[in-house]
């Protein structure tokens, strides 16, 4: 089976932003909008114009700096927001304008207080009214997640005729299983009329914790765009990560899928989106967390320093990572204190070794991780002789 490209739509500017306290000024935007379009995502969400000028001057200044990624602003499916977007995308080379409204027995009943019919004529203005500004119209579902499917395939067939060439399937609330999800973009793949016609995006949130999950099953299934964001930023718990889906498709090669993500830049675009939204991304996060590649129990260290690939299925510096290391704490073994000697210039004979291990195991119950200058420490007090 032939390898399928699968696009990269990021919303860290949009959906990532929507976090309290992460709120970016428009020199920050582009400073991210220009390392996104680095890495080689294919679709950088800029913003919702209309719901702040600044916001407005943000996408009007990405899509004026951009030159290979599409462009994209978000509206709700109201006149206003999609003629504002659309003057603020004037500027972009290849713009794309996001519109839709809630699907959901819910958000048609409660949130919008109208009917399933109403639902659908609404999407359809708003598609045709977007398709008169810009030929790339993404239509969203929201709360698809929650959408009974035959509803779900009804409106997305109403807005492919009306002219969107995207259509997104939003798992709003991340309430979906991934066998559930999956099963609805299979649905819709198979029950839409006109889907050749359009691609079917998968955006998830991370409510149960299954947004990357959910992602891979719907490209599984048929889906060919992935929206995500940074180090997952988003709404509650957050979006999926895109750094997370990237790595996944590469490691995952049976699936036949790939992006056209530079992932040797990944690291670096975590750190910086992390700076600038002054979000810490925790240590234990998969892929760019501090301790993603860093080893501390002596069984797995021992395998490491042997064979890397015995405790890591990714090069680090695949991801921009320069090395795995080697954490010094009480659960490290003799392997590792000895490489680590030997990484400062100590190569040690067994008894030495010995010695050397007695006081760092004391060392290392008194501290939570042993650091090289304690090394140096640690061998000038013992008076251990160093061999070669
Ligand atoms: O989660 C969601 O449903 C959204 C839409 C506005 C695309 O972010
Ligand atoms: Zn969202």
């Amino acid at each position: 089976m032939a390898t399928q490209k699968i696009q990269i739509f990021d919303t860290t500017l949009r959906d990532g932003e929507q976090v309290p306290g992460c709120k970016l000024n428009q020199q920050e935007k582009l400073i991210i909008a220009r390392q996104l379009e680095a890495l080689g995502v294919d679709v950088i969400e800029a913003g919702f114009p209309v719901s702040s000028p600044g916001d407005f001057a943000a996408v009007a200044a990405i899509a004026a700096q951009t030159r290979e990624a599409t462009v994209c602003g978000l509206t709700r499916a109201v006149e206003n927001d999609i003629r504002v977007a659309a003057e603020a995308l004037r500027g972009a080379r290849r713009p794309r304008i996001h519109t839709g409204i809630g699907t959901s027995d819910l958000h048609v009943q409660q949130k919008l207080r109208t009917t399933r019919e109403d639902v659908v004529q609404r999407a359809i203005a708003a598609v045709k009214l977007a398709k008169s500004f810009v030929e790339d119209v993404e239509f969203y579902a929201e709360d698809a997640g929650r959408t009974d499917n035959e509803f779900l395939a009804r409106v997305c067939e109403a807005a492919i005729a009306a002219g969107a060439t995207v259509l997104n399937i939003p798992d709003t609330t991340g309430y979906c299983l991934p066998h559930e999800y999956g099963a609805k973009i299979k649905y819709l793949y198979e029950n839409v009329k006109g889907i050749h016609r359009a691609i079917l995006s998968t955006h998830c949130h991370n409510d149960l914790g299954l947004a990357t999950a959910n992602s891979i099953a719907g490209v599984s299934n048929g889906a060919r765009q992935i929206e995500c964001t940074i180090n997952g930023v988003g709404e509650r718990a957050g979006n999926t990560a895109l750094e997370e889906v990237v790595m996944i498709l590469r490691q995952h090669a049976d699936l036949n899928l790939t992006t056209g993500i530079n992932t040797r830049l990944l690291a670096e675009t975590s750190a910086m989106v992390s700076h600038l939204m002054s979000m810490p991304v925790q240590a234990n996060k998969a892929i760019v967390g501090a301790n993603a590649f860093a080893h501390s129990s002596g069984i797995h260290q021992d395998g490491v320093i042997k064979c890397r690939e015995t405790y890591e299925i990714i090069d680090p510096k695949e991801v921009g990572v320069a090395d795995s290391s080697i954490v010094l704490t009480a659960r490290s073994g003799r392997a590792a204190l000895a490489y680590r000697l030997q990484k400062l210039g100590y190569d040690l004979e067994r008894p030495a070794l010995n010695t050397a291990y007695a006081s760092f195991l004391q060392m290392a119950d008194s501290q939570r991780e042993v650091f090289d200058n304690d090394l140096h420490i640690l061998i000038e007090q013992e008076k251990l002789v160093v061999v070669g």
